[in-house]
């Protein structure tokens, strides 16, 4: 049995992810509108903490202010009457036509200045409703043609519109840190910031980086070939897990954003790991929000809708649930001695040895003994086999 999730769990839910009407590029809607005070009131029965939104999400497109107003006095009356918080708010700059060729990296400067403006608005409302982070999904950012765009102009303006909207939120006073996410493709053939180490060498050219850190998605990183749990451990690394998207994948193929787990099962057990029991004394190694940014199949209904938003806290918390057994258990801890996976935080060169001590050293050349190493094994297969029984329920 899961156990149920409750707000300490921090889990936290897309507007656009349970109200997804199931549109894709080549079938209209699967079901209707889900209104965002329904939504609010669903995921806090369902044990959520906090839900996000694009600013297009909440209000409609193009609404006047007086509608734009009463729908926001609705959704703040939900979150009142239910204790969910709003954590991150992102906006929008890919839905409309107008940002066909991106927002802040389109060809177009007056569209610069209008995707400019649209973030701007809703980092005040973002504020407002104090959020602590605001995520930069740059979907349209990119090109399919090589010779339409000239990728370090689009980086100067990607650069200059990030350092406009933290220069904002410093002269604002607002408590508001922003989230880059990376994504390889899909809507566009090529994404700026393609990947978690794109992004963080983007980051390190701001005219304030400590303002600016990562928000990576499983699904994103994967359709790229590459390892989310090693991402994610980068970024900690570097300071920069500001906040994260969980879902599932299924290899490199379009963005499936299925039910976190319903991917790789086995880098989602080494993530939950990594995130509960990494930190530097064994506990979390994250504490900010256990975010979903997933799509409830074409196939579902609400019912399955609801069913899907669950399944995704429940994986997480079942696979928390394993991660401690398996750091509990007594031949984890030996078969983790076995590999030596402990001795890598032992600096290789002694504190004050430098590179003299080293060349002293006989032991570490003349005298090693590399056929003897060489021949040794390190047992990585018993303890991922370990890993597979903890986490099948078989220890
Ligand atoms: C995707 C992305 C988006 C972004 C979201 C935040 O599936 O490609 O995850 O859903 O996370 O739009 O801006
Ligand atoms: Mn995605
Ligand atoms: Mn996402």
């Amino acid at each position: 049995m899961a156990p149920r999730p409750t707000p300490a769990d921090k889990f936290s839910f897309g507007l656009w992810t349970v109200g997804w009407q199931a549109r894709d590029p080549f079938g209209d809607a699967t079901r209707g509108e889900l209104d965002a005070v329904e939504a609010v009131h669903k995921l806090a029965e369902l044990g959520a903490y906090g839900i996000t939104f694009h600013d297009d999400d909440l209000i409609p497109f193009g609404a006047d202010s007086a509608a734009r107003d009463a729908q926001i006095a609705r959704f703040r009356k939900a979150l009142d009457e239910t204790g969910l918080v709003v954590p991150m708010v992102t906006t929008n700059l890919f839905t409309h036509p107008v940002f066909k060729d991106g927002g802040f990296t389109s060809n177009d400067r007056d569209v610069r200045r209008y995707a400019l403006r649209k973030v701007l608005r809703n980092i005040d409302l973002a504020a407002e409703l104090g959020a602590k982070t605001y995520v930069m999904w740059g979907g349209r950012e990119g090109s399919e043609y090589d010779l339409a765009k000239d990728i370090r102009a689009a980086l100067d303006r990607y650069r200059e519109g990030v350092d406009l909207l933290c220069e904002y939120v410093v002269d604002r006073g607002y408590d508001l840190r922003f989230a880059i996410e990376p994504k390889p493709n899909e809507p566009r053939g090529d994404i700026l910031l393609p990947t978690v180490g794109h992004a963080l060498a983007f980051i390190s050219t701001l005219a304030r980086p400590e303002m600016v850190g990562l928000n990576p998605e499983v699904g994103h990183e994967q359709m790229a070939g590459l390892n989310y749990a090693h991402g994610i451990a980068q970024a900690l690394w570097q300071g920069k897990l500001f906040h994260l998207d969980l879902n599932g994948q299924r290899g490199i193929k379009y963005d499936q954003d299925l039910v976190f787990g319903h991917g790789d099962l086995m880098n989602a057990f080494a993530l939950v790991d990594l995130l509960e029991n990494g930190g530097p004394d064994g506990g979390p190694a994250y504490d900010g929000p256990r975010h979903f940014d997933y799509k409830p199949s074409r196939t579902e209904d609400f019912t399955g809708v609801w069913a899907s938003a669950e399944a995704n806290m429940r994986t997480y918390l079942l696979l928390k649930e394993r991660a401690a057994a398996f750091r509990a258990d007594p031949e984890v801890a030996e078969a983790l001695a076995a590999s030596r996976v402990g001795d890598l935080a032992i600096p290789t060169v002694a504190d004050g040895e430098g590179y003299a001590g080293l060349l002293a050293d006989r032991s570490a050349f003349e005298e090693y003994d590399v056929d003897a190493a060489a021949a040794r094994g390190f047992h990585f297969v018993r303890l991922n086999q370990l890993a597979v029984e903890h986490l099948l329920g078989a220890r």
